[in-house]
């Protein structure tokens, strides 16, 4: 078989393809694999280090949550950490993405799976990188959940593409989510250019560490633990503080 290499996502023109390789079905305890391009939308195509990658962030993340957690997924993708997180029982879980085609695939792939636990919704948010052709402004986005609602708000390679105004209205949209004491895992690249505390574009944005912290911390979100290096990206642990 073909390997399905490093595909440019980017220079893909038209419909989304979604063939490109033949489909890989779930077992009856497995959610199917999306396929190249779809992964590589999501960091990597190869399909050994994107399970890695979603097994990785589960496993730390299980370790933080309180029993019948309510989990809420920022910039999900296409489920590669949702379907680690499927096989955990009574676990409720909503993934939020503005690009279509993951949230499309998640809809189809987790359908009938974990007793309807799990929820996908698109918004059409504007991204030069994903959805360039998007309505809703980022900063304007309020996440589909009520005040106190979340146990855990997971943020895996968003921040890493979110600008300064995005970072801090979502660093606030994830304090006024989480129960007290709740807590977001998330990520960063922390390697801005010397001098500076925030830079990038929305295909890679990097943030001083401190400086995100204090970020998170204007926006009442304190941190419990640096994580460290996680296949690349810095993640941290923050805890809603009053
Ligand atoms: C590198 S991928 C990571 C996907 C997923 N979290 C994972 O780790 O597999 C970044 C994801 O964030 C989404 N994204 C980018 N900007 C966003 C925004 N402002 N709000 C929500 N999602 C966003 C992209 O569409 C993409 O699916």
């Amino acid at each position: 078989m073909e390997s399905s290499g490093s595909s440019n996502w980017r220079a893909v023109e038209g419909d989304f393809p979604l063939d490109d390789e033949p489909a890989l079905r779930g077992g009856p305890l497995s959610v199917p694999i999306p396929n190249a391009q779809l992964r590589a939308t999501s960091s990597i195509s190869d399909i050994g280090s994107w399970y890695a990658i979603g097994e990785a962030w589960a496993q730390i993340a299980m370790r933080f949550m309180p029993p019948d957690p309510t989990v809420l997924d920022i910039g999900c993708g296409c489920g590669k950490m949702a379907r680690f997180f499927s096989l955990v029982p009574n676990l409720r879980y909503l993934g939020v993405d503005l690009f279509l085609p993951s949230i499309r695939w998640c809809e189809k792939a987790f359908l009938g799976l974990a007793g309807g636990r799990f929820k996908f919704e698109h918004f059409d948010g504007i991204s030069e990188v994903y959805n360039p052709a998007g309505t809703v402004r980022p900063s304007d986005y309020q996440f589909p959940a009520d005040d106190g609602s979340i146990d855990m708000t997971i943020c895996a390679a968003l921040f890493t593409h979110l600008l300064e105004e995005d970072c801090m209205h979502y660093l606030a949209e994830i304090r006024r989510v989480s129960k007290p004491g709740g807590l977001a895992l998330v990520s960063i690249h922390n390697e801005p250019p010397q001098g500076k505390r925030f830079d990038g574009d929305e295909s890679r944005i990097d943030i001083d560490e401190d400086y995100f912290l204090e970020l998170a911390r204007r926006c009442k979100m304190g941190c419990r633990r640096r994580i460290g290096n996680v296949y690349g990206q810095q993640v941290l642990l923050l805890e809603a503080i009053d």
